[in-house]
Parts: C-alpha cells; structure tokens; sequence
C-alpha cells in the first residue's frame, strides 16, 4: 500500500496514538505539529515503539494558510486527520476568542489547502460534547445535538457544520468522516507514549495518576447528589489505543471508497457507562494504590451521563472497543511511572 495520511497535532496525546496504529496497518504518515501545547516526548515515544527514526515531522502552525497549503504541496496526501485545535474546557470559557480563532481557522486552511490540490480524505476529530446534556441515553449518532456548554464545544459543532457544508459543496472532492470521541484515557502499553497535560489536569484520569504519584494531594469528586446510581457523574470511557485503531479503520472505509454518504458520522464509545467512584475505585484496585480522594461540589457545565450507542462504529466500520477499564487504567498508571521514572 502506498497512501500517505497527514496527522495535524500528530504529537499530540490522540494523535500519537493514531500515528502508530497508522505505521502499524502500513500506511505513511506525515506528522505535523507546532508543538504550542505539547512536547517532543510523544512524537520520539512514537518513533521508538514503531522503530521509524525517519517517520516525517512537520512543524506546521496550520493557522496559517501558506503553511498549510505548502504541506499539501510537499507530499501526496490521501488523506488527513484533523486533531491540531485547542481542548481546554475551562481555558475556552476564559478566552473564547483565542479558541475560536485557532481551532476555526486552522481547520479552514486544512479544508481549503486539500481543496486547493484537488481534495482528499477528511477525518475531523468531534467529540461527545456536541450531545450537550442528552434527554435519552446511550446517545447514537442520530441523538440531536444541543448547545456546547463552552467555546470549545462550539469549535466542535462548527467545525462538523463546516465540514459537512465544505463535503456537500465539494462535488466529490472531499469525503469526510466525523468521529464523535466520548472520554478517551490510558496509554499505549509500552508507557512510551501517554497523556501529558500541562499544568493541573483538568480530566480524571491525569489528576487520578498524578495524585497516586504524590504530584497532586488529593482528588476532588465534583459532586455526589446526581441522579446516578452513587451520585457520581456516568461517562463512557474509551482506551486511548482502541479509539486510535478507530481512526485506522475510519481512513481505511475512505480510502477504499465503503463510504455511504460522502458525510459520515460515528460514536467513538464503548457502550459501557462507568460512574468518577466506580473509575476511582477500579483504579485503586487494579494498581494496589491507595488514593487520597474527597467529594467536592459540582464542577459547573458537567453532564450528569453521557455514554454511546457505538453500534453504528461496530457495524459499518467493523470497529469495536476491546480494552476492559482495568486494563486501560493499569496502562495509565504505566505511563504515570514511567514520566517520573519510577
Ligand atoms: N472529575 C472529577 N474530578 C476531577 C476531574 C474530573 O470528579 O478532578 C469528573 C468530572 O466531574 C466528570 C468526570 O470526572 O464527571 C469526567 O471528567 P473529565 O474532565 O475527565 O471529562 P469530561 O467528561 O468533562 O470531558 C469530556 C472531554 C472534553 C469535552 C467534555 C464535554 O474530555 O473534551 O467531555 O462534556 F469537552
């Protein structure tokens, strides 16, 4: 096979993981990155776990039209994977602007940059934030969508309206595949690659291993008093290697043209809700560590439950999470000790 898959924020937590399942099925990457939120350790963990020292990098600020367009120019690109945005929930309630700015405009150039060379394969990284607080669960891809609680969710429910009108319009020249993510955590099993959030993390998962290893005191549970089964937020959490295969068997479907609609949409879950105790208690568990936890109030704009019917992933792409969570949160742990060289 020779086809050539760009990955913008390929050193990115997601996107390192997508870039070695990629290698992996025999597909040539260009990893492009500007490294604004991320270091070099992912994109050199991705190099040693595939053994390709010569696996392309490009430092590419996709904000700007003329980089953009000068890597669709450089290499042969089949099909690109869109991750190079901003993710901070709480950070894009306090600067909306700069993330409108950048998770729109990069993604505006990488729509016109592969326009401009005669089109491509699209796959948009969405989230599970454009379900918002759904009246019905598991959510499945018809579940109607509702209004983001922050600027980050809006970039996410653009950036699909975008996609879809550019797709629409395109006559044939774009297709594209949007992957709805729920809670992507854990790490590849060598430890070589994980996630590295800088600063306090804002997700379970990082604040749950950082606590372990004496980084953090203790964790906050953000409220009990839901109306859940132990009062604990339900999230679907998905194994950081399972939901990169996904990306694997999306830009496969593409590429070998099984695509029904030039516009296609997937959940990205497991299926399985899991309650923040259930998560804290499998973790402890699983890793024989104990963790210095409290309840603390709601954190404001969480969802009570959020899960997927993944059913449609499972059936048109042939993908289906395979990791149990204590496997995942083992390999997170992994990767914890790994960043303190423990
Ligand atoms: N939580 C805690 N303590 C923490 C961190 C999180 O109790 O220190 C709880 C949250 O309240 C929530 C659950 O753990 O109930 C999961 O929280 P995360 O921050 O890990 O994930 P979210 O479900 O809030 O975030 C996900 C995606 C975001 C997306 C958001 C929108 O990670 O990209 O859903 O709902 F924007």
């Amino acid at each position: 096979m020779d086809k050539t898959v760009l990955v913008s924020g390929g050193a990115g937590f997601i996107g390192s993981h997508v870039t070695v399942e990629l290698l992996a099925a025999g597909y040539n990457v260009v990893v492009a990155d500007n490294f604004s939120n991320c270091d070099r350790t992912c994109f050199e963990g991705v190099k040693k776990i595939t053994g390709r020292e010569d696996l392309p990098l490009e430092v590419v600020d996709f904000c700007n039209a003329d980089e953009a367009k000068a890597i669709f120019e450089k290499y042969p690109i089949d099909a690109v994977i869109h991750f190079a945005a901003f993710k901070a929930v709480g950070e894009s309630v306090a600067k909306p602007l700069m993330y409108y700015k950048n998770n729109l405009q990069s993604f505006l150039n990488v729509l016109q940059a592969a326009l401009d060379k005669g089109g491509c394969n699209v796959l948009f990284s969405s989230s599970a934030t454009v379900y918002g607080e759904p009246d019905k669960v598991p959510v499945t891809e018809e579940t109607p969508r509702k209004p983001a609680t922050s600027p980050y969710g809006n970039t996410k429910t653009m950036c699909e309206d975008i996609l879809r009108d550019t797709v629409k319009a395109s006559e044939g020249k774009l297709k594209s595949i949007l992957l709805r993510y729920f809670n992507p955590i854990g790490a590849h099993p060598s430890a070589l690659i994980g996630e590295l959030p800088r600063g306090v993390p804002n997700n379970l998962v990082p604040f749950i291993t950082q606590t372990a290893i004496g980084k953090r005191e203790c964790l906050s549970i953000f409220g009990n008093d839901y109306p859940t089964p132990d009062g604990t937020c339900l999230r679907d959490y998905i194994d950081i290697v399972d939901l990169a295969k996904a990306h694997v068997f999306a830009v496969t479907r593409m590429m070998e043209g099984k695509m029904k609609q030039d516009c296609e949409v997937f959940n990205v879950g497991t299926g399985r809700p899991v309650s923040v105790l259930e998560l804290v208690n499998a973790f402890e568990k699983v890793n024989g560590v104990k963790l210095n936890w409290k309840f603390a109030p709601r954190r404001p704009g969480d969802v009570t439950a959020i899960w997927a019917d993944p059913t449609l992933a499972n059936r048109e792409m042939g993908w289906k999470a395979t990791r149990t969570v204590e496997e995942t949160l083992k390999a997170a742990w992994a990767w914890e000790k790994h960043l303190a060289g423990k």
